[in-house]
C-alpha cells in the first residue's frame, strides 16, 4: 500500500518530467519558426509522457480499490488536469492519429507543451503539499497556478501578448484564497451537536478524589526537573534534562487504591516543564496538558498533581511542555501501578518483575534503567515479567531469545488467554507499553534490541549452554490475531454516537501562524484542525487514516480505545485496548471508546516531532472549557 503511494507519485512526476522535458527540447531552434534540433526526442518525450498518464490511471484506480482518502485529490484534480493538459498539447501539435511533423511545432506547441507539464505537475504537488481532502478553494488556486507558470513561459520564450490568462490566473487565485478563509471550521461534532448540556464546567475543576480508596495509602514523590550530566550505556557523559538527576527519572509504583500525589518542581529547565501521565485516565485537571490543563511550570515555580490509582499496569510520565526536546533529553520515567496485594493466603513466590524504557540517549538505544547492569542473574523457575516501555519517536523491535514467553499486557491492559510465543519478535509502537512474561529456565534468555545492546538474564547454579542470540527476520506479533475474544464493555456492533475521520499526512500547514511543511491531520496543523466536539457518555468511533511515508502513533489523551479494524480486518484474538498505536503508512484503523473523562483533550502523534509540527488536534466533551490559552502549539 505504501509503495503504491510512492509508484503513484513516481508515475505523476514522470509524466510531468515527460512534457515539460518536451517543451524544453522543443523550445531549442535556432529561430522560432525553426524546427527544433531534436525534433525525434520531443516525440519521444511525448510518447513516454502519454505512457506515464496512462500508468497513472492503473495507480489511481488500484488507490481507489484501498480507500477513497487515498485517491481523493488524484481523480478530483490530478486526473482531469493531466489529462485535460495533455490532450490540449496533443491537439496543438497535431491531429491525433496524424502526428505532427516536428517542422511545425512552433511557439503555440512549444506552449502547449509547457502548459500540459505544468498541469502534469499539479497532481503531485497538490499530493505532497495539500493532500486531503481537496477543497474547492486548493483546486482553484491550482488552476491559477497552472495558468501563471504558463504564461510566465510564454513570457520567458518571448510571447509576451497573454495578457487575459494573466487576469484570470490573478482572480481564480485570489477567488480560491478567499473561499479558504470564509469555509474555515474550528470544530467537528463528528454528527452530533456541539450544545453543551448545562453551565460551562472548567477542567481546572475537574480534579478528581485526592484520597486514597479505603485500605489505599498516599504515595508521596518529588520530581525536580533540573539541568544534570548523566552517564550513557556507551559510557559517555552528555548534558540531560533530568528529574531528581536522572534519566529515567525516578520509577513511580503503586498499589491500585493508593493516592499518588507528585510534586513537580522545576529547578532550570527555561523551556518550562509539565508531567502527563501518558495512558493513565486521570482527571483531566491532572492531565499535565500545557495551555489546556495547566499552564508549564517555569523555572523556580512547583505544581501538585493527585490522583488515584485505578487503573492497573504499565504506564510512563512525561513532559509536555517543549515535549519533543525534553522527552529526547530525558524527562521521563515509568509509571507502574500492582494489583493491591492479597492480604491474605500464602505470600505469592519470588519474582522478577523488572521495568524496561526503551530510550535513546546520545545516539544509542538504551533498555532498562540507565546505570543498571545488563547482566542479571535469575533463580531458574522464577517467573519473570519484563515491562517494555518506548519512550522514543519509533516503532522498536525486540525478540526474546532462549524461552518461549506471552505478551500479557498491552498499553497497561491485560490481554485475553495469549498464548505461547517462541522465535517472535514484538513491535512496540512509540508511546506504547508491552509486558513480557516467561519463566526463567535453566538456559540464558536474551531480550535483543533491532539495534543496541539488549539485556541477559544467566540462570543461577550449574553453567548451562547460552542459548541462541536472536537472529533478523523473525515473523512479528501480530496483536489483531492474539489471544481469544472475549466480552468488552462496548456492546459488539453497536452503532456510535459520534463518528470522525482522522487523515494523516504530511503538507502545508500554519503550525504556530506560520506557514511551514509539517504534518497535518485532515490537510490542517494544528492549531488549525477542527475540535472534535462529543457529549458525556457518546460512544465515539474515530476512522484514522494514514495517507504519509511515515508511521503515526497515535495517542488520544484520557481515555483507552478498542480496537474494532485495521485495514477493513477485525481482530480475531484478545480485545485490544489502546491508548497508543502505530497507523503504518497505508493503514485505516476503526476505533472506538466511551466518552466517559470529562474535559478538553489532546488528540496526537506520539512522534513528538511531529506533533511539534502541526499533528495534534483536541477533544473536548460539550460544556467543557480550559482556562488557558489552548492554541497553545507544543504537542
Ligand atoms: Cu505521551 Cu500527549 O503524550
Ligand atoms: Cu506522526
Amino acid at each position: 500500500m505504501s509503495g503504491l503511494l510512492t509508484l503513484d507519485l513516481v508515475v505523476a512526476v514522470l509524466a510531468a518530467g515527460a512534457w515539460l522535458g518536451a517543451g524544453a527540447t522543443a523550445a531549442m531552434a535556432p529561430g522560432p519558426a525553426d524546427p527544433p534540433r531534436r525534433p525525434w526526442l520531443v516525440m519521444a518525450l511525448v510518447a513516454l509522457a502519454v505512457l506515464a498518464a496512462a500508468g497513472r490511471v492503473v495507480t489511481v484506480v488500484l488507490l481507489l480499490r484501498v480507500g477513497w482518502w487515498f485517491a481523493a485529490e488524484k481523480v478530483i484534480l490530478g486526473l482531469p488536469l493531466l489529462f485535460g493538459g495533455g490532450i490540449a498539447a496533443l491537439v496543438l501539435l497535431g491531429t491525433p492519429g496524424r502526428p505532427a511533423r516536428p517542422a511545425r511545432i512552433g511557439p503555440r506547441g512549444v506552449l502547449a507543451l509547457f502548459g500540459a507539464g505544468y498541469a502534469a505537475a499539479a497532481g503531485p504537488v497538490v499530493t505532497l503539499l495539500g493532500g486531503y481532502p481537496v477543497t474547492w478553494s486548493v483546486g482553484l488556486v491550482t488552476v491559477a497556478l497552472v495558468i501563471g507558470a504558463t504564461v510566465a513561459t510564454a513570457r520567458v520564450l518571448g510571447r509576451s501578448r497573454l495578457r487575459a490568462p494573466a487576469v484570470a490566473a490573478f482572480t481564480t487565485a485570489l477567488l480560491g484564497v478567499a473561499l479558504a478563509v470564509v469555509t474555515t471550521s474550528t470544530v467537528d461534532t463528528g454528527g452530533g451537536t456541539a450544545d453543551r448540556l448545562g453551565p460551562t464546567t472548567m477542567v481546572t475543576d475537574l480534579r478528581g478524589p485526592d484520597t486514597p480508596a479505603p485500605g489505599g495509602v498516599v504515595r508521596r514523590f518529588t520530581l525536580t526537573a533540573r539541568t544534570a550530566t548523566v552517564d550513557t550505556a556507551g559510557g559517555r557523559r552528555v548534558s540531560a534534562w533530568t528529574f531528581n538527576g536522572q534519566v529515567p527519572g525516578p520509577a513511580i509504583t503503586a498499589n491500585q487504591g493508593d493516592l499518588i500525589e507528585v510534586t513537580l518542581v522545576n529547578a532550570d529547565i527555561s523551556a518550562g516543564v509539565t508531567l502527563h501521565w501518558h495512558g493513565y485516565d486521570v482527571p483531566a485537571a491532572q492531565d499535565g496538558a500545557p495551555g489546556l490543563t495547566q499552564d508549564a511550570v517555569q523555572p523556580g515555580q512547583r505544581f501538585v498533581y493527585r490522583f488515584r490509582a485505578d487503573q492497573t499496569g504499565t504506564y510512563w510520565y512525561h513532559t509536555h511542555e517543549a515535549s519533543d526536546t525534553g522527552v529526547k533529553l530525558g524527562l521521563f520515567g515509568s509509571l507502574v501501578v500492582s494489583p493491591r496485594p492479597a492480604t491474605t493466603g500464602a505470600p505469592s513466590g519470588e519474582e522478577l518483575d523488572l521495568t524496561v524504557p526503551l530510550h535513546t540517549v546520545a545516539g544509542v538505544l538504551t533498555a532498562g534503567e540507565h546505570g543498571a547492569p545488563a547482566d542479571r542473574t535469575v533463580a531458574p523457575g522464577t517467573p519473570v515479567r519484563l515491562r517494555l516501555i518506548n519512550t522514543d519517536d519509533v516503532p522498536r523491535v525486540l525478540e526474546l531469545a532462549g524461552t518461549p514467553f506471552r505478551v500479557v499486557a498491552v498499553d497497561g491492559t491485560d490481554l485475553h488467554s495469549p498464548g505461547e510465543l517462541r522465535r517472535t519478535g514484538v513491535r512496540v509502537p512509540a508511546g506504547g507499553r508491552y509486558d513480557l512474561a516467561f519463566t526463567m529456565p535453566a538456559t540464558t534468555v536474551h531480550l535483543g534490541l533491532s539495534t543496541g545492546d539488549g539485556l541477559t538474564f544467566v540462570p543461577t547454579g550449574p553453567a548451562a549452554p547460552p542459548a541462541a542470540m536472536p537472529t533478523e527476520g523473525r515473523p512479528l506479533l501480530d496483536l489483531l490475531s492474539y489471544g481469544t475474544p472475549a466480552a468488552t464493555a462496548i456492546e459488539a456492533g453497536r452503532r456510535a454516537d459520534r463518528r470522525f475521520t482522522l487523515v494523516l499526512d504530511r503538507g502545508l500547514g500554519l503550525a504556530g501562524g506560520r506557514p511551514s511543511y509539517g504534518y497535518t491531520v485532515n490537510g490542517r496543523a494544528f492549531p488549525q484542525v477542527p475540535t472534535e466536539v462529543v457529549r458525556a457518555g457518546d460512544l465515539v468511533e474515530f476512522t484514522i487514516v494514514n495517507r504519509s511515508r511515515d508511521i503515526h502513533p497515535w495517542h488520544l489523551h484520557g481515555h483507552h480505545v478498542l480496537v474494532l479494524a485495521r485495514d477493513g480486518r477485525e481482530p480475531t484474538g484478545s480485545p485490544l485496548w489502546l491508548d497508543t498505536f502505530d497507523v503504518r503508512p497505508g493503514e485505516v484503523w476503526r476505533v472506538v471508546f466511551r466518552a466517559d473523562n470529562p474535559g478538553v483533550w489532546m488528540n496526537h502523534c506520539h512522534n513528538l516531532a511531529h506533533a511539534d509540527q502541526g499533528m495534534v488536534l483536541h477533544l473536548a466533551y460539550a460544556g467543557y472549557a480550559t482556562p488557558f490559552h489552548g492554541g497553545h502549539g507544543n504537542g
